[in-house]
């Protein structure tokens, strides 16, 4: 059954919820031959991947064992920074990683940090001056979550546009992006520079310690123990990447889920207070995490299927997003929705831990954007949603708008 499903044709990248609806009604947990592994669709069970220890993150190394010939070197160096990422590690290796960060990601002070979003976001859209022609995600969407990172971790305003390019590359070999068939090359130069410089900032936080994540890694955070130099190089490309490109998705699909429901967008324009449940909503319909992928650690049954020890499973979050037997009119779009249990930042120990960052920066850039502009447009064809399964994000989405206080 499952081999029907092919999730990689162009056609289910473009519009996948026809395809996940069909799953969830024929064959909710199927093994799926486009990705070698189990296929899990319905909200219950996607949550039950997330949270059963049964299912390990640690899938690093089945994949480089899988590597051959001149790749082997390349992909050694990529699995060996990436597999010390806490998203990669499971208990105890990850309980420790994850507390030394956690109180710095608390609702509060994140909460603090809203002037200097604001500020950053009113930066960006000043720099676009009075152009009418906007790609929102080049020219807003890609600059305000790298910059707020780098901001938060130490990193010199001159060299955001660095990181912004390492973590679109670093992204080629993660998210497994198949219109790139140089992803090896380009990931593994890009993660080289980035750790290079990691390296560097950091002996520079040794030397001058300041009030920022670097700094608090260094000190070992409430919890008091210090991570050493590799586990500190290996989160802040961690941060970098979990960060930026997720909150960029967020930003352009939110905008363009209202542009693809004039309705909702009037609403929002109307009511800046429906701010925060519209980018709620904007996680759920088009959620920037499509799939989630564990490894089973021993033989697990989900819904009447036997999963074997060792095999691939695969937690479709945008399935379960759209799932009928939780949410009422699924498929439409409601930015006032309430109680919206939508699992895009994830279940259990893994839970997001920038959520409280993503959701302030969200609704900072919504409501920089409505302050600014109105009569959003799209200009030109509908874009295309980039092929990749893990996360799900628009290759483009270029505007028209008209500054609000134009005569
Ligand atoms: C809209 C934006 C975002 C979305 C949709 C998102 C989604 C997710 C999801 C689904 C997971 C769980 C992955 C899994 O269980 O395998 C996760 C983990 C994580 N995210 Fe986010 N994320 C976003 C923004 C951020 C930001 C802004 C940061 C930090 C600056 C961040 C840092 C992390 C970290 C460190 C983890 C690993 C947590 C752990 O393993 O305990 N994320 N995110």
């Amino acid at each position: 059954m499952g081999e029907a499903f092919d999730l990689l044709a162009p056609g289910v990248i473009q519009d996948p919820q026809p395809t996940f609806a069909k799953m969830r009604r024929d064959a909710p947990v199927h093994w799926n031959e486009s990705v070698k592994g189990w296929f899990v669709t319905r909200y219950f069970d996607v949550r039950t991947v997330m949270r059963d220890r049964r299912f390990s993150v640690e899938k690093m190394s089945p994949f480089a064992d899988q590597a051959t010939g001149s790749k082997q070197q390349q992909i050694a160096f990529l699995t060996e920074i990436l597999g010390g990422w806490m998203v990669f590690k499971d208990p105890p290796a990850h309980t420790r990683l994850r507390q030394v960060l956690q109180g710095a990601f608390m609702p509060k002070p994140m909460a603090a940090l809203r002037p200097q979003v604001e500020a950053i976001a009113a930066e960006i859209l000043d720099g676009l001056g009075d152009r009418t022609e906007i790609d929102l995600l080049s020219d807003f969407a890609v600059p305000l979550p790298a910059t707020v990172i780098g901001d938060l971790c130490g990193v010199p305003r001159d060299k955001v546009g660095n990181l912004r390019s390492w973590s679109d590359d670093i992204a080629k070999f993660v998210l497994q992006g198949r219109s790139t068939p140089d992803k090896y090359d380009r990931s593994h130069a890009a993660l080289a520079e980035c750790v290079t410089f990691y390296r560097d900032l950091v002996a520079d936080h040794r030397a001058n310690p300041r009030d920022n994540l670097t700094s608090l890694m260094i000190e070992g955070g409430e919890i008091g123990k210090p991570l050493d130099d590799d586990e500190i190089v290996s989160t802040l490309v961690l941060i970098l990447f979990a960060g930026h490109e997720t909150t960029t998705n967020l930003i352009t699909s939110g905008m363009f889920t209202l542009l693809q429901n004039p309705d909702q967008l009037a609403l929002l324009e109307g009511d800046r207070l429906l701010v925060p449940s519209a980018v709620e909503e904007f996680l759920r319909a088009e959620g920037p995490i499509a799939t989630i992928v564990r490894l089973a650690l021993e033989d697990v049954e989900i819904g009447g299927q036997n999963i074997k020890k060792g095999d691939r499973v695969f937690a479709a979050i945008d399935s379960a997003a759209h799932d009928p037997d939780v949410f009422q009119n699924a498929d439409s779009v409601d930015i006032t929705r309430r109680r919206n249990r939508h699992m895009a930042f994830g279940k259990g120990i893994h839970l997001c831990l920038g959520a409280p960052l993503a959701r302030l920066e969200g609704q900072v850039a919504f409501e920089a954007l409505l302050d600014r502009y109105t009569d959003f447009q799209l200009r030109g064809p509908v874009p295309f949603w980039r092929d990749e399964l893990i996360a799900r994000g628009l290759r483009n989405l270029p505007l028209t708008v008209r500054q609000r206080n134009a005569t």
